[in-house]
Parts: C-alpha cells; structure tokens; sequence
C-alpha cells in the first residue's frame, strides 16, 4: 500500500455496530477496506455523472431468440457500436431463452447510447448495466 493517512470520525455505537454488522457479512475484516471500498464506489458514481469520462462495463440482455428477429437486431447494434463493443458472450439459458453479456470500454456517453439501443429493441426481456469508472486507480 502507498503512503496512507488516518482520519478519526464520530460515529454513533448503533450505527457502527450496524456498519460492522453489514461488513462482516460481506466479507470484511477491517473496517479500514470497507471504507476505502466505499470511498471509491463514491468517487466511481461521481465520475460516472461525467458524459465524456472513460468507462468499462457490462450490458447483460435477456431474449427469446424466437421473437422475431430480435438476434440479427443485436448482431446489428453491436456492429454499429465498434469501438465500444469489446467481447461479446453468449449462453442459451434454455429452449427458448439467450442472455449476452456484452464488455464495453468507452465514454459514458458512448456505453449509455449503446446501453439505450440496446434496451429499446423489440423481443428483449431484460437489461441490465454495469458501469465503473476508470476513476478507481486512484
Ligand atoms: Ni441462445
């Protein structure tokens, strides 16, 4: 770990009781990487309100692949969308239904079109974006 400094807060025993609680349950073992966790997710959603920041996520789509042409719909975005589409994953959850776990790496503004357009096609179920900032090297 770099150079770190120690802060001191005021906290109320119920409060911390309640946050060691959470923590512990979670995984922790100190407090001081859960807050530092916390810290950076703060920082990462800040940085996300930026439209031109640089992002990586991942857009998860749920379809029915007998919908219509809902497939050659989302071959067709992702084509459209190459240089913020990375990889691509697809696994067929059962006779009827697909998800695609799509990486993205670009602008907010540029994944979120892209998230958009995705979610407005015809035939899809379900959406979901995942987006961190590149702001957590800090
Ligand atoms: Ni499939």
């Amino acid at each position: 770990m770099d150079r770190v400094v120690r802060v001191g807060i005021s906290l109320e025993p119920e409060l911390l009781q309640r946050f060691d609680e959470i923590i512990r349950s979670e995984g922790y073992t100190n407090r001081s990487e859960a807050i530092r966790d916390m810290i950076r997710e703060k920082i990462s959603q800040k940085f996300l309100e930026d439209p031109e920041a640089p992002a990586v996520g991942t857009i998860t789509v749920i379809y029915d692949h007998h919908k219509g042409v809902v497939t050659d719909r989302m071959l067709h975005v992702q084509h459209h969308h190459l240089d913020v589409v990375g990889v691509s994953s697809h696994l067929h959850l059962d006779e009827d239904l697909c998800m695609e776990a799509i990486l993205v790496k670009g602008k907010v503004k540029e994944v979120i079109a892209l998230y958009n357009e995705i979610k407005s096609l015809r035939g899809i179920l379900k959406t979901d974006l995942s987006l961190s900032s590149l702001s957590i090297k800090t």
